[in-house]
């Protein structure tokens, strides 16, 4: 269960609420340029990462930095919350039109817990009821993962599996 081991291509999709710890995970298992954050898209094209009304602009963005990589051949993982079906349809979509596995690293935690590091952080502008929700609508369909086309989908659900988690790169 901790070890994740993962194509040497592949699209990455790192899921997970807010505050869930999907870009501490990346900088701790990831290169810097493996990574795209959904927040660093939007402060590239609007200025700051919480221009709400950028999103459409963000997300064109990361998709089209996305192609160039996955064209490449370089393994990249998308760091934004996707706790909805249809925004991991699209990162599905797009690694099968690059002929690369789509595989998803999903860190489902307590909501309480996700909503005590929302208040303790407090540079999100948004509230803790906003987190917990993301963290429902991640639950509710959760089980239905495997089969939106994620080649594997690993569960990390509690901070003691995350820490334990180790990613390893399988040719
Ligand atoms: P968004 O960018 O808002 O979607 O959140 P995120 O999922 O990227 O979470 P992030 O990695 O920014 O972590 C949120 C908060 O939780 C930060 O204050 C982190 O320091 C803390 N945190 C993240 N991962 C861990 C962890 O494994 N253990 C502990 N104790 N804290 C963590
Ligand atoms: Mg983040």
């Amino acid at each position: 269960q901790p070890h994740i081991p993962l194509p040497e291509l592949a699209l990455v999709a790192l899921v997970g609420a807010s505050s869930s710890g999907k870009s501490t995970f990346a900088a701790r298992h990831f290169g810097p340029h493996e990574v795209l954050s959904s927040d660093h898209f939007r402060a590239l094209v609007s200025g700051s990462e919480h221009t709400l009304d950028a999103n459409a602009a963000a997300f064109d963005s990361l998709f089209y930095v996305a192609a160039k990589r996955l064209e490449r051949g370089l393994l990249t993982v998308i760091d934004a919350t996707s706790v909805r079906p249809d925004d991991r349809r699209r990162l599905v979509d797009l690694a099968r039109a690059h002929d690369v596995l789509p595989v998803a690293i999903v860190l489902d935690l307590p909501r309480g817990l996700l909503e005590a590091r929302h208040e303790a952080r407090g540079d999100r502008p948004f509230s803790a009821a906003v987190v917990g929700r993301q963290q429902t609508e991640l639950r509710r369909t959760l089980r239905g993962m495997g089969k939106e086309g994620f080649r594997h989908v690993w569960t990390l659900r509690s901070p003691e599996e995350v820490e334990a988690a180790w990613v390893t790169r399988v040719p």
